[in-house]
């Protein structure tokens, strides 16, 4: 707990306290050098990282991800789950990283371990040493404790760290790799701050997931959404999601709230002192705003929230009960969109990313990294620029059905009320979900069939903020119809140029 504040104290840089050799593996030490030497240790200072989710149906090449988090300057990462691509992608690239674990395999994890020993050895150890990647956290579970999860993974939390804490002591990883649990922000509940508390059947295990962390020197890592707070409920006085200020403060004894972010945060750090850890670092693990799928979620918005947050956050003045102290990272959520995630929490959850899936920045944002605005994906192999459409010739008198699978298997979210496809007709409805279909068979001429109602054009359907989009490829295998069409189109070329000569 000293320790915390000590290394507050002394500035942004935080890396050299937490990297600190422990214990005398000749592995770890040969690791430290390399990255003091490769001057990864200056270029550490930022708090603000991103979550990089992969549930999309049409991926980036990791490489290409690992491109645009190094143009953004973006020097930490939170993955979801040991993706080998993803986590061999980030090999090298000085990019910190927090890695996750599903809560399904904390029963396993928890009850073996031997289970434990073969995660780390898999997930961990194959892709670290020199030239490897800079895992720094591995996330034990995501939300665990959710309310909606009716408690079935939260007797398997502090089993299964014990487990891993002793895997990685095994692995003489323990000093340089901690263990953390993103937990929702519902873990928590209070009218103003400063009466925080757990909720009741969580106080015990919630104890004890604290006391570990705290005898490991981790932090507690919390997820914060001022837009679900908004989304769900009417009374939620908007000004007060942003940080432009509120007509709505929360006055909270002597201290006054202006935004829901702070008030989240100091209910969380009086949750922690009512249980004795009031200093506990804490990391924001996920924080963002969606543009699409729902009225409050838009560019303008995500845009002026995020802003907003990143320059709290980086200005170090804290919240009223940690002055001068802000988060000790923050990633928000999310680098991309994820279009094959579940519609189940509504239809803004595919479109959290700053960029969309194929890495183009949606709105202008200054990370506080450096650059001004965020810089697009480069070298992203996209399918050829065709579309599939309703055909204009049939009556769509039969289209419901089809419309259904399409919209069933691809995603048609921006249809919805509040999304940026709502309005474009009812015939502008079935080729959109025709259209998401057929790219996400990788433009299968096939798929565009629907009994003679779809047809293929070469001109983009896309109208006003509604997009139409075009698949990416991530693999070469089905980099290869684009190839042929470029190497259709160089045949033509030189066939003209001979037929001149
Ligand atoms: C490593 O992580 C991946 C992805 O989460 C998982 O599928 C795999 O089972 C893990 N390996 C072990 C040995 O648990
Ligand atoms: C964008 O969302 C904000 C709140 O999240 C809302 O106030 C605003 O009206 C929305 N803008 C548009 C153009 O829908
Ligand atoms: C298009 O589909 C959306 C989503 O199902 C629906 O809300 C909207 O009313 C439809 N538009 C027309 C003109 O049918």
């Amino acid at each position: 707990m000293k320790d915390y504040c000590r290394r507050r104290r002394q500035g942004r840089n935080m890396t050299a306290p937490r990297g600190r050799i422990i214990g005398s593996s000749f592995f770890v030490s040969v690791m430290m050098m390399v990255m003091m030497f490769s001057g990864l240790v200056l270029v550490a200072e930022s708090a603000i990282g991103v979550n990089w989710g992969t549930m999309s149906f049409h991926k980036l090449r990791p490489s290409t991800v690992v491109d645009l988090l190094k143009e953004n300057n973006i020097q930490k990462v939170k993955l979801f789950e040991a993706d080998p691509l993803v986590l061999k992608a980030l090999m090298g690239s000085g990019i910190q990283v927090m890695v996750g674990i599903p809560n399904e395999m904390l029963a396993t994890l928890s009850s073996s371990p031997a289970a434990a020993d073969l995660w780390i050895r898999q997930n961990i150890s194959t892709y670290i040493g020199k030239g490897g990647a800079d895992i720094r956290y591995i996330a034990v579970g995501n939300e665990p404790f959710l309310t909606s999860y009716s408690g079935q993974f939260q007797s398997y939390v502090v089993p299964a760290l014990v487990n891993l804490q002793q895997s990685l002591a095994r692995a003489n990883l323990a000093g340089y790799i901690k263990l953390v649990v993103p937990c929702n922000a519902d873990a928590y509940e209070a009218n103003v701050p400063s009466q925080g508390a757990f909720r009741p059947e969580l106080t015990q295990i919630i104890t004890q997931l604290v006391s570990f962390l705290n005898s490991n020197g981790s932090p507690f890592v919390v997820n914060i959404y001022p837009f679900l707070s908004l989304y769900e409920s009417s009374d939620f006085p908007q000004d007060y999601a942003f940080f432009e200020g509120t007509t709505h403060p929360v006055i909270d004894g002597g201290n006054t709230y202006s935004n829901a972010f702070d008030g989240n945060f100091d209910t969380l750090v009086a949750a922690l002192g009512k249980i004795g850890y009031g200093q506990m670092p804490i990391i924001i693990g996920e924080v963002g705003w969606p543009t699409d799928g729902a009225v409050g979620a838009n560019l303008t918005a995500a845009r002026v929230f995020n802003q907003g947050l990143i320059n709290h956050v980086i200005s170090n003045e804290g919240t009223p009960l940690r002055p001068g102290v802000p988060p000790m990272d923050v990633y928000l959520f999310s680098l991309l969109d994820e279009g094959a995630k579940s519609t189940l929490p509504g239809s803004f959850e595919r479109h959290w990313g700053m960029f969309s899936f194929d890495g183009q920045a949606k709105y202008a944002l200054n990370l506080g990294l450096g650059n001004k605005k965020l810089k697009n994906a480069r070298n992203v192999q996209y399918l050829p620029s065709r579309w599939c459409v309703a055909n204009p010739s049939r009556d769509l008198l039969d289209v419901a059905n089809h419309m259904k699978l399409a919209c069933t298997v691809a995603d048609c979210t921006t249809l919805n009320y509040g999304g940026s496809c709502n309005g474009i007709g009812a015939k502008g409805n079935v080729s959109y979900a025709f259209n998401s279909y057929y790219q996400l068979q990788m433009q299968n001429e096939q798929s565009c069939n629907f009994d003679g109602l779809g047809v293929i054009t070469f001109l983009d359907p896309s109208v006003g903020d509604c997009r139409f989009l075009v698949g990416v490829t991530d693999t070469s295998s089905s980099f290869r119809p684009y190839q042929r069409w470029v190497i259709s189109w160089l045949l033509i070329l030189w066939q003209f140029w001979a037929f001149r000569m």
